[in-house]
């Protein structure tokens, strides 16, 4: 299996260069790439898992950092808590909600559990989730079924579906009586797809239970507001496409939500800092206050666009190859900036990720074996055409 170093990814970087000069003219993505730290000449399809941070927010955060060591007591405890609470706000504006209502956090794993955590259930209280949870929206339940004797039952949303009606349908089917909890993805990790929040949301209002959405995979790469999907909780995670410092995370908690939900961290109150919270990671707060400021100014409209062109056009130059099976919906609805192919059983997905890296600088996702045998890509603002030309004649080559 090959290594890679910086040294081979310099070089190759180099060759890539000289490549460009005959090759076709780049087209633009939506931030200057001068903005990105990426190694030089890596074609970066992984913001799903962790974005790369613009070179501003990285600024601010290490500057937030410095200001903080000159008096950490007296900044720490006192303006800079001013200041996250002015990044609370900001992230409260950019999903949609009152300030009151968002709670900053570490991850979405983090907020999924402290809801999970909160919620009280007694033992025959009934969640529902999909058989395609990442493990950070799925393992507080697992957690509770464990713990407390809560029954947990799956739907599933097999890779290839894309009929929303009939994943509500099976919601629908699987609910009973003392079902308090409905969980999903408001995008799939394992093969994109974008669930029907809203209808899913409106059927546990419907029937009296909580709606919890893990939203890892949206905030940040499509435009997301959390009252118009009217689901009670929305998890998401600054460090994925907000493109925040790692380790920061934002959890919205509707106001009808009440005290249903009680976890200890936040037995004293949703600020950014308070007796059950403690002390927090203060710069990376503030970053991420200047995270949201980046993606904002360039407009969650026209980068869920992008976004989508440029996983579309993934998409159909994909379907035109035989040796893969798509495992993500098509243009249209339940696409999202996420992509998803099965491999053949001969071409272990953890091999291929390892050569596309080591021999064409790409990186991209092993999808993990639980799911399927393949590979995920991700797209966002600061891809551009040339990326979905450089993934394709990589994979085309290492599949030869
Ligand atoms: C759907 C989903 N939920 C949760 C997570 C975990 O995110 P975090 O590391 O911010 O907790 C991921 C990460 O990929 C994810 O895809």
């Amino acid at each position: 299996m090959a290594t890679v170093t910086r040294r081979s990814l310099l070089a190759s970087a180099g060759a890539l260069a000289s490549t460009r000069a005959l090759g076709a003219p780049r087209s633009a993505g939506l931030a200057p790439a001068s903005d990105f730290l990426l190694a030089p000449g890596l074609v970066y399809l992984q913001t799903a898992s962790l974005g790369p941070t613009p070179r501003p927010v990285l600024d601010r955060t290490l500057e937030a950092w410095r200001e903080l060591e000159a008096n950490p007591t007296y900044l720490g405890y006192g303006a800079l808590v001013e200041a996250m609470e002015g990044v609370r706000a900001k992230a409260a504006a950019l999903l949609g909600c009152a300030k009151r209502e968002l709670v900053l956090t570490r991850s979405t794993t983090e907020g999924m559990n402290w809801i999970a955590e909160g919620l009280d259930l007694q033992p025959g209280d009934h969640v529902l989730t999909t058989d395609q949870e990442h493990p950070g929206g799925r393992v507080c339940w697992d957690h509770l079924a464990r713990r407390r004797g809560v029954a947990l039952d799956v739907v599933a949303v097999p890779p290839g579906e894309n009929d929303a009606a009939a994943i509500v349908s099976r919601f629908e089917r699987e609910m009973t009586s003392r079902t308090r909890v409905l969980s999903f993805s408001h995008i799939l990790s394992s093969t994109g797809l974008r669930m029907p929040v809203r209808e899913l949301c409106a059927l546990a209002r419907a029937r009296g239970a909580i709606a919890v959405v893990d939203g890892a995979q949206a905030a940040g790469g499509v435009a997301v507001n959390v009252k118009s999907l009217g689901c009670h909780v929305y998890a998401t995670s600054g460090h994925k496409w907000l493109l925040g410092p790692k380790g920061t995370g934002l959890l919205y908690l509707s106001d009808d939500v009440g005290d249903r939900i009680q976890p200890i961290a936040l037995e004293s109150g949703r600020a950014a800092h308070s007796d059950s919270s403690g002390v927090t990671n203060i710069p990376g707060v503030l970053g991420l206050g200047a995270a949201i400021d980046y993606v904002s100014g360039i407009g969650f409209a026209r980068i869920e666009a992008h976004n989508l062109g440029l996983r579309n056009a993934l998409f159909e130059r994909l379907a035109g190859l035989n040796r893969i099976r798509l495992m993500s919906p098509p243009p249209g609805p339940l696409a999202s900036p996420l992509v998803a192919f099965e491999l053949p059983s001969t071409v272990d997905s953890r091999v291929l990720q390892t050569r596309l890296l080591a021999n064409h600088d790409v990186m991209v996702k092993r999808v993990p074996k639980v799911w399927f045998n393949g590979n995920r890509l991700s797209t966002h603002l600061f891809n551009r055409n040339e990326d979905v030309d450089r993934f394709m004649s990589a994979l085309g080559s290492e599949l030869r």
